[in-house]
């Protein structure tokens, strides 16, 4: 479901030579404090094309480079392993994983008898030693035969119980990580502390499992993924661990209180298939925007020893085992601008604009940056290197600079003096800086938000005309646009005859649009356009809305209990303004709508989408070209489906138009139907 990231090709040995220096420098200090130059997918690429030159130039191969060696030869630590802690090879989609399996299938001679599917945990490998039920040493994985003793984080680890259920020796292994909370406790502390803040979620784990001396202590979190019995132990436990399943072991872990992902929703699963493999790892994959720690694959293992036993092993890693690595959620790019915009209430947000980096499947250009205090805190400059993180439909943030990739070359950050939208005073009292016009300064921003295409499309209006009319006090809310005259249009600065007449006929087509337009003019807070849409479809008349209360305002498909409340006191506040607008003509009703009954609606059963939820993405092509995003969702709405962003397993189908990027691999591996923009116009052809 992903692609192979390519390589890094290697032109010749000198190539070669810095290649394998830059990944050994690189997984060096990955392991170390996870402060690496490379983001994982660089990484990955760099070690693809050092493998493929040495495949090329066996003679050539350094002993220094990283293939074949866990944790790149990142050496750390002096406390043996009892069993050498392995890597996982990677494979990169259905595709490759039904080839790897096909691969051992071919090594055992017949089928795997039972595959385990479970999450690749995005922290640091640990061993756990067990002494008589007592948690007794921590150890990391080091290079994979020996690690570092990290025994001194006993007691900060959830999920890592100082003592066992049973009064066993075993040793535990699993990975040591950050939730998202855990995370930000911790950053807020180390900000407290010294006015920094830790990268991401697995720099923090590792930094903190090997701090000793800090002054303050930050929670980490362990999932253990397997258990081994001490060599040379002959006791039932012991004998049960070298015969049992790894699912069995794992329920076993579980049972002795010491935390697996067993209680997440991407617990581990049994699957007979490769095809039910594959479709646990649909799964997994479009659950893990909403978990609250990080997974960077899954991983697929044989479940029965005897399988297990007869796979063997690579130098590396396990041949009954392999990661299926899911798109970075996270990359190092470069930061080349910062832009101020003030938003509706009045809150003034920097935006990144970034190098565009392709992150969880697309690409990404711009991120948030929160505020002020913010860019200070993370010491942010222009130019900088920065690790950005988006997964799944979350926004993309800017994360931490990459402080020794800097060139000397970096510019501070220009900070607005006054308000970027309307130029009045700043207020500084909070973190959060506003405009001192507060929700009056978005007046223009929503005057702006109300003539758009996809709202009222009143073209040939332009944001800087808007400022225009609002410094000449001929506007002072949208309606107010339907009472502007000819005079008052000619007598405004570069505003010539022609352009006055076709803007009053823009203005006078816009009178017309559907209801559901008009109330996404009004921007009500909670309300995008798609929800408009729902509302104007559900009451049919904006009488109608106004006349409804927070119960029947919560009648609306996906209307929260939270929300319905501050839609009434939202459109309660806006009555004068509405009333403008029915003064001035313009629509206020949605045709095709009927408006609520006790009365069940019937379902339109008639209609081609009817109950089916569809999802765009990509850029279409076809008939459908000429159409927004926006204009596609109403077209879905009109031919009665539901529009939705994000593919899960209730899409019924999904448009997938060119650069489709991760909604359709999910789509793939959940088994949904997948269309063309021109066959999905097609179906739809006579509400376009
Ligand atoms: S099994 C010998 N299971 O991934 C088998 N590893 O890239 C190796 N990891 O060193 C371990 N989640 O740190 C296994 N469910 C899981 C895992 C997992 C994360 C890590 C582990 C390992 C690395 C290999």
């Amino acid at each position: 479901m992903t692609e192979t990231p390519p390589i890094t090709a290697l032109p010749d040995d000198t190539a070669y030579a810095e290649a394998v220096q830059l990944a050994v420098d690189s997984a060096a200090a990955y392991y170390a404090d996870g402060t690496s130059t490379l983001d994982d997918d660089a990484y990955d690429r760099l070690v693809r094309g050092i493998q493929a030159y040495e495949e090329e130039h066996p003679e050539s191969v350094l002993p220094s480079s990283p293939t074949g060696k866990v944790a790149g030869g990142a050496v750390v630590g002096d406390v043996p392993h009892t069993v050498p802690m392995l890597s996982l090879d990677n494979v990169f989609g259905a595709e490759q994983l039904a080839d790897w399996a096909a691969g051992l299938e071919r090594r055992l001679g017949r089928p795997v008898t039972v595959w385990s599917v479970e999450p690749k945990l995005d922290g640091l490998a640990i061993s756990a030693r067990y002494r008589h039920g007592r948690l007794a040493q921590l150890v990391t994985r080091g290079d994979g035969s020996a690690g570092e003793d990290v025994s001194h984080a006993i007691g900060t680890v959830v999920g890592l119980p100082d003592r066992l259920a049973d009064a066993v020796t075993v040793e535990l292994r699993g990975e040591v990580m950050m939730t998202t909370s855990q995370f930000e406790e911790a950053c807020a502390k180390r900000t407290a502390h010294d006015g920094t803040t830790f990268a991401n979620p697995r720099s923090a784990a590792a930094g903190t499992l090997r701090a000793q001396d800090r002054p303050y202590v930050c929670e980490l979190t362990f999932f253990g993924y397997g258990a081994l019995p001490a060599p040379g132990d002959e006791s039932e436990l012991a004998v049960g661990l070298r015969e049992w399943p790894h699912s069995q072991i794992m329920e076993w872990v579980a049972a002795q209180g010491v935390q697996t992902t067993a209680a997440t929703p991407v617990a581990g699963i049994v699957a007979e298939t490769i095809d039910q493999v594959q479709g646990r790892v649909g799964e997994i994959a479009a659950a893990r925007a909403q978990l609250p720690f990080g997974i960077d694959g899954i991983v697929i293992k044989c479940d029965l020893a005897a399988d297990q036993a007869q796979a063997g092993f690579s130098s590396r890693a396990p041949r009954w085992a392999v990661a299926y690595k899911l798109p970075a959620t996270e990359k190092i790019t470069k930061l080349l601008a910062v832009e101020w915009n003030t938003g509706r209430t009045g809150v003034i947000a920097p935006r990144a604009v970034l190098e565009p980096v392709e992150l969880d499947g697309s690409i990404v250009t711009y991120a948030t940056l929160h505020n002020v205090a913010d860019i200070t805190r993370r010491g942010l400059m222009l130019g900088d290197s920065v690790t950005v993180y988006k997964a799944g439909d979350v926004i993309p943030r800017v994360e931490a600079p990459v402080v020794h990739l800097r060139t000397g070359e970096e510019q501070p950050i220009p900070i607005p003096e006054v308000c970027p939208m309307c130029g009045d005073e700043i207020d500084r009292s909070q973190e959060r800086w506003r405009c001192v016009r507060g929700r009056d300064c978005q007046a223009i921003a929503s005057v702006i938000y109300a003539v758009e295409r996809d709202t009222l499309d009143i073209e040939g209006l332009a944001a800087n005309r808007i400022k225009q009319m609002f410094e000449t006090g001929l506007i002072a809310d949208f309606a107010d646009l339907f009472f502007l005259t000819r005079e008052q249009l000619l007598a405004l600065e570069r505003m010539g005859e022609t352009s006055t007449d076709n803007l009053l006929a823009a203005i006078e087509q816009a009178k017309t649009r559907p209801l559901s337009r008009v109330f996404a003019a009004l921007g009500v807070r909670g309300t995008g356009r798609s929800m408009s849409r729902r509302i104007a479809r559900h009451f049919a008349t904006m009488d109608n809305i106004r006349a409804a209360d927070a119960e029947a305002i919560q009648r609306v498909d996906g209307m929260g209990p939270e929300k319905a409340p501050v839609v009434v006191v939202e459109l309660a506040g806006l009555a004068p303004l509405i009333d403008k607008l029915v003064r001035a003509g313009v629509n206020m009703t949605e045709p095709g709508a009927t408006p609520p009954s006790d009365e069940p609606k019937a379902p339109s059963a008639d209609l081609p989408l009817a109950s089916m939820s569809v999802v765009v993405t990509g850029t279409m092509t076809g008939p459908l070209a000429a159409l927004t995003r926006n204009e596609v969702n109403e077209l879905i709405e009109r031919a009665g489906g539901k529009s939705s962003s994000s593919v899960s397993a209730k899409t019924s189908l999904l448009v997938a138009g060119e650069k489709a990027g991760s909604k359709r691999a999910k789509a793939e591996t959940l088994g949904v139907r997948i269309v063309s923009p021109e066959e999905f116009a097609d179906q739809v052809s006579a509400f376009i």
